[in-house]
């Protein structure tokens, strides 16, 4: 039996299947999968993931109990969930994406949204079969007294539901998210609330990435249940639930040996050959709402309507990846985002110069290639549970200025050597972009390598390490 498990919705491979029925196997990426992939493979632990993809359920229905290394894939011990896709669309969609992430991120627009109707109760009642799926399998698998990880506001429920089946284990959860606080939080129904507060509750251990959010929860948790609140956690129908903050980092090292590659070679020179010499600004993302994408290229125009110093001396690149296109919003948002693109190069664009270079097909090696050549990072987020970008940038440039969110739990960390905005306020964001172009190259190097020293303090390993530790 296991004596680790780990349980997030995404697992760190996804499958495709061709028109003939080929499945072809790749590795997934995201802040979340990256932090875990170090430990997949160890002796006694086991991932426990759900389908996401028609692919990924053909691949499960072949593989014996739904283990995916038992079907000969090189995955380190996973099983797979075929989780019927209504329910786990209503889950993920629905329920994950459109409703827990919007309210932990202060994404929605409160005249219109949410709409807590009919509709979300069967919504909601899909989350919770969803997290039962899980609870069931981590059961079934778990060692005697095993250690469970149990990872993000997909799974908020699950906690408790394995408690009530194995009162043996010892339970994690971590939010890779922020928290909301309790006068946004109550935007969600008082049953559904209590639901996902209780839930975590039923961990042994709630980990968070900053303090801050910890806070949130921890106020949450007083407001909406009454629950006491002190420096040994949570306490709540007599049990306590304890709280750590674990910032997620960067492995240096290995983040370095791969952006020396040949394929990030070869971006470095042909996005050179397209920007000549000219100083970049850089921002990575997907495009997701909380980003705060039009906010910052909005700000890039004002920089230049503000510095025609700066005009032809300056490049933006912008890569902005697709994600969650199952939602409107996401697709409305990527298109909000190509308008606003447009309208700087209508604006500015000459014969021999492309004032913006938005990107927004995935190309890893390309990312790679544009931290490196970075002078200056833009990470400008609304609200933000982390933040891998303002980590892994200072990390490749070690003469880039960071531009970031104040949202961001990153600046808990790297405040000091950032140059901080409110992300709502385009000037000041503006602002920070020319301070951060023409700060002195001492100044730079300085603040870059102080940002690298504590983007690298916690990598993925020591990071789950520590919460491993927590619950022993
Ligand atoms: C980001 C968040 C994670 C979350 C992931 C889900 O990386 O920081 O908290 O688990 O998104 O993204 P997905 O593409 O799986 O919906």
């Amino acid at each position: 039996m296991n004596s680790v498990l780990v349980a997030s919705n995404r697992g760190p491979v996804s499958f495709t299947v061709s028109g003939e029925g080929v499945l072809t196997m790749k590795r997934g990426g995201g802040g979340l999968v990256s932090g875990l992939s170090g430990v997949a493979k160890d002796d006694g632990v086991l991932w426990v993931c759900a389908a996401l993809s028609d692919g990924d359920r053909g691949a499960v229905r072949q593989a014996p109990g739904g283990r995916l290394d038992q079907a000969g894939y090189d995955t380190g011990a996973l099983r797979m969930l075929d989780i019927a896709p209504a329910t786990f669309h209503r889950a993920y969609n629905a329920v994950a994406n459109s409703t827990l992430w919007f309210v932990n991120h202060l994404l929605y627009d409160t005249p219109n949204a949410p709409h807590f109707g009919s509709r979300f109760q069967r919504e909601w009642e899909s989350y919770r079969d969803y997290n039962g799926a899980f609870a069931l399998a981590l059961a079934e698998e778990a060692g005697h007294e095993a250690r469970v990880m149990v990872q993000d506001y997909h799974l908020t429920l699950a906690p408790a539901m394995l408690r009530a089946e194995r009162p043996d284990l010892r339970i994690a959860h971590f939010s890779h998210t922020p928290w909301a606080p309790p006068e946004y939080f109550s935007l969600l129904p008082d049953e559904v609330a209590r639901e996902v507060l209780e839930g975590i509750l039923g961990a042994d251990h709630a980990g968070f990435l900053t303090g801050r959010w910890a806070r949130a929860f921890t106020d949450c948790c007083a407001a909406l249940l009454g629950a006491e609140v002190d420096a040994r956690g949570v306490t709540h129908h007599g049990r306590t639930t304890r709280i750590g903050v674990h910032a997620l980092g960067v492995d240096g090292e290995e983040l370095g040996r791969r952006a020396g590659e040949p394929d990030v070679e070869s971006n470095v020179q042909a996005l050179r050959e397209q920007v000549g010499d000219r100083k970049l600004i850089v921002r990575i993302d997907r495009t997701e709402l909380s980003k705060n994408i039009v906010r910052g290229l909005a700000a890039y125009r004002e920089f230049l309507a503000a510095h025609p110093e700066w005009h032809g001396r300056v490049v933006h690149l912008a890569f902005a990846y697709p994600s969650r296109h199952d939602l409107p919003e996401y697709r409305e948002y990527t298109a909000a985002v190509q308008r606003c693109a447009q309208e700087i190069e209508d604006e500015y664009a000459t014969e021999d110069w492309d004032p913006l270079i938005l990107n927004v097909d995935d190309n890893y090696a390309r990312s790679l290639a544009a931290y490196r050549m970075a002078d200056v990072l833009l990470v400008n987020p609304i609200r933000d549970g982390m933040n891998l970008v303002a980590k892994e940038g200072p990390i490749l440039s070690p003469r880039c200025a960071l531009v970031l969110s104040r949202e961001a739990g990153a600046a808990a960390e790297l405040g000091a050597d950032a140059l901080l905005v409110n992300p709502y306020d385009v000037l000041e964001t503006a602002q920070a972009l020319h301070a951060a172009l023409v700060m002195p190259e001492d100044e730079r190097a300085r603040r870059a390598g102080n940002l690298a020293a504590a983007a690298t303090a916690l990598p993925p390993q020591k990071w789950l390490a520590a919460q491993l530790d927590a619950l022993t």
